[in-house]
């Protein structure tokens, strides 16, 4: 096992119900106003934003709304949020909602703290120096936000969608509610099934050392995400299933199963990441497309890995047969596996390529992943 650190500054208070905690867990901390960052319609459907701020109110919690948040948050909009939380003074903010909402609540957590331009931290121009405590309630299990320190914007004019990475952004407490998530949609729960297991593999196929330990903490979270999402989708209100998966996939992405494996890229997302700052598609959706491709493309390079995959996961003896099964699989639950399938056709790769290796550069890997190689994987996905 690598030599590596563990740190994860976030509590996190899971079961049914405590979301109604979240004032009292404002109130002990000290906070006595927060900018109350949320999405657009989903927390009110669900009664969840009339449930908060009745817990607010009973602890005396200030708010300040920042509502509106979309799916892949804008930079323009993180801007509007940095605004108000410095006119209205907020002392923390408290994002209600799946990833997107917490990691523009992030972004405007740093950006109350500081006077330079935030896209800066995001091309690695400045460093994060601080932010103010963050707090959130999840109702989309998928992309691990609640537990880590990670944040992710798209600049609508340029196309970029980067993520920044820094301890200042670790939730102080997340709540962890899986009836919240009864609502997500078959398509949506594809995509947050696709995207966390996505954590993991990212992880498990770069690996250099691959500990024995990790390799089966990895493969376990994956065969439960399967497990549960087969559930889920037929019965969505299933709470030991939506218990299971929610707590999965924070795990999957709060570095636990990177300790110790050495190496650890992050390619898949570096691609999909290209996809959803130029098409705008869903996260989990622009994963399940690059996968396969990627995994096609990379399977030589740690073979006894892919091995392993196959055989534990789906119970098969080729590397070739794994993928299939791990293909067919997204596609079982809806997720597309290919570019056509999203519309975009191969002459756009170009514009694709560019996009995603100007993230490479920013990672710092585009002498791993350069134009041509890029090019090869997105052209085993049309
Ligand atoms: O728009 P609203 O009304 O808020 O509805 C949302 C949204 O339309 C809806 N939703 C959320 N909770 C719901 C619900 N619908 C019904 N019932 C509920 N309980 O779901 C839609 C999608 O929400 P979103 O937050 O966009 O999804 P997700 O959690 O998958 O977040 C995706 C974003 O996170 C980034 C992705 O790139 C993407 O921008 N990621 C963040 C990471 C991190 N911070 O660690 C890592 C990931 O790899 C990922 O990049
Ligand atoms: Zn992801």
């Amino acid at each position: 096992m690598e030599n590596f650190e563990f740190y994860v500054p976030t509590k996190i208070v899971f079961g049914k119900k405590t979301e109604e905690k979240i004032g009292e867990i404002l109130k002990k901390d000290g906070i006595k106003k927060v900018l109350l960052v949320y999405g657009r319609e989903a927390i009110k459907k669900i009664g969840l934003y009339d449930r908060v701020v009745d817990s607010l109110k009973e602890a005396g919690i200030e708010f300040v709304e920042h509502s509106g948040v979309k799916p892949n948050p804008v930079l323009s909009h993180t801007r509007e949020g940095i605004k108000k939380a410095k006119e209205h003074q907020v002392s923390a903010v408290l994002a209600v909602g799946g990833g997107s909402v917490i990691d523009e609540g992030k972004v405007i957590a740093i950006g109350a703290k500081t006077e330079k331009d935030i896209w800066k931290f995001f091309k690695r121009e400045e460093v994060i120096e601080d932010a103010l405590p963050i707090y959130t309630i999840l109702t989309l299990a998928a992309t691990g936000s609640e537990m880590n320190g990670f944040a992710v914007i798209t600049n609508e004019e340029t196309k970029e969608k980067l993520n920044i990475s820094s301890v200042y952004i670790f939730p102080r407490v997340s709540i962890l509610n899986p009836e919240l998530t009864y609502t997500v949609s078959p398509q949506y729960q594809a995509y947050a099934a696709v995207d966390a297991i996505a954590h993991i593999i990212e992880f498990y196929f770069t690996c250099k050392v691959c500990p024995n330990l990790q390799n089966r903490i990895a493969e376990s979270l994956i065969k439960n995400i399967i497990e549960t999402t087969e559930i889920i989708l037929k019965e969505p209100n299933n709470y030991q299933a939506r218990a299971e998966f929610m707590w999965a996939a924070t795990l999957a992405l709060n570095g636990l199963t990177r300790t110790g494996v050495g190496g650890g890229l992050f390619p898949n997302h570096m691609i999909a990441h290209a996809l959803g700052g130029i098409y705008d598609l869903p996260h989990g959706a622009c994963l399940s497309i690059v996968i396969p491709a990627w995994m096609d493309w990379y399977k030589d390079k740690n073979r006894v890995q892919f091995e392993r995959f196959a055989k534990e996961i789906f119970g098969v003896s080729t590397v070739d047969k794994g993928i299939e099964m791990f293909k067919n699989w997204f596609s079982k639950i809806g997720a597309p596996v290919s570019l056509k399938e999203v519309n975009i056709e191969e002459s756009e790769i170009p514009t694709i390529v560019e996009n995603a290796y100007n993230i490479a550069k920013i990672w710092k890997i585009e002498n791993i992943y350069t134009k041509e190689i890029l090019e090869d994987i997105l052209k085993r996905a049309v």
